[in-house]
């Protein structure tokens, strides 16, 4: 169903389709309440949901660890909204240091959060080990977010307790989750360089993704906070991500022609689960074009993202 709903732009149950671009998704919505962080706000996906949340009226503070794209993307957006509200505060997510450093920051400025997209992502790298000597895809998709997740959470929290309105967690994951190593997760050899094949360890980040939010949307409904937390794959989206393998990425364009969007159609899925009334209150959920959708078997297992949960935590508590 999702492949054909995203080639033919059919629309599902929610009323939307793969077509559908943010600004469409969005229409009507006032955000001016709210107060988002956006990571990976400096390009592609992310630097269009920063621009449409902010249309909507929401203060936007846009993660990036380059400055200069994220200034340039809030002086164009600018341009198009005088009246947005957008900050920047740097962050690189593969450095545990850099996010903690980016929540003290945030947490100073006194600000309400009422929505987190983690967006930042690359995909397809040569091995390499963060700063922290974690791998970098795993780092930087998921155990950065992992943690900036966990950093701002009781802020989440709090305002949702104190404004009466339902905050939201949005983790960018992908289709590629399907494709994750053998195993899902490679608890015990995560970093060795010898057993890394860069496919994989994409697909297994994006896993990572799914199953955090699932066992965040479950500890959460357990606590019973008025904050939910979902992920979302955006689609084949028209972005610098696969700048890593351009001969695979070229191929793949090429097979699977059809199936491409444009970059506002790209942020739409994303907008739709940050803002939309229409998921008041749903949590654990998977989105694709803007419709639920089933992710993997391995997605939906609930042990994996317990496991997945304990060996995040231990991993930024050790470093
Ligand atoms: N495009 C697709 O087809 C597609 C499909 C499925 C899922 N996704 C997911 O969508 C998300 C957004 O990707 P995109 O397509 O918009 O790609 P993109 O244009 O390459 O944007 C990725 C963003 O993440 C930032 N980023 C990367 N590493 C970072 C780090 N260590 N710290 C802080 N920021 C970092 C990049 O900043 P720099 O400019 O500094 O590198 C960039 O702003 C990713 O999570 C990706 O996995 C995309």
């Amino acid at each position: 169903m999702g492949y054909f709903r995203e080639a033919t732009g059919i629309k599902g149950p929610s009323g939307f389709g793969s077509g559908a671009t943010a600004e469409q998704i969005t229409q009507g919505i006032d955000a001016s309440r709210l107060t988002v962080i956006i990571t990976g706000g400096s390009s592609g996906i992310g630097a269009e949901t920063a621009r449409v949340l902010a249309l909507r009226g929401a203060h936007v503070i846009i993660g990036a660890r380059n400055l200069e794209a994220a200034n340039n993307v809030k002086q164009s957006i600018l341009q198009g909204i005088p009246s947005a509200r957008i900050d920047i505060i740097q962050i690189d997510v593969s450095s545990l240091r850099s996010v903690r450093t980016f929540a003290d920051k945030f947490l100073a400025m006194d600000l309400p959060l009422n929505v987190l997209i983690n967006n930042a992502g690359i995909m397809y790298c040569p091995f390499q080990l963060s700063e922290d000597g974690v791998e970098m895809q795993f780092a930087t998709n998921h155990l950065g977010h992992f943690l900036l997740t966990n950093l701002l959470l009781e802020k989440m929290k709090t305002t949702a307790a104190r404004t009466g309105i339902e905050g939201r967690i949005v983790n960018l994951s992908s289709v590629a989750h399907i494709g994750p190593y053998r195993e899902g997760i490679k608890f015990d050899k995560l970093n060795d360089k010898k057993a890394y094949d860069d496919k994989s360890a994409y697909g297994q980040s994006k896993l990572a993704n799914i199953l955090h939010s699932n066992e965040l949307a479950r500890r959460l409904k357990a606590e019973g906070a008025n904050v939910t937390a979902n992920s979302v794959h955006p689609g084949l989206v028209r972005t610098n991500l696969g700048k890593h393998s351009p001969v695979f990425m070229a191929v793949l364009k090429t097979v699977t022609c059809v199936l491409w969007k444009n970059i506002p159609q790209g942020a739409a899925t994303s907008c739709y689960v940050a803002v939309h009334p229409s998921l008041k209150g749903v949590s654990g959920k998977y989105f694709a074009d803007s419709n639920e959708e089933k992710p993997s078997d391995m997605a939906r297992d609930a042990a994996l993202a317990a496991k997945l949960w304990d060996f995040s935590e231990q991993l930024v508590n050790s470093k």
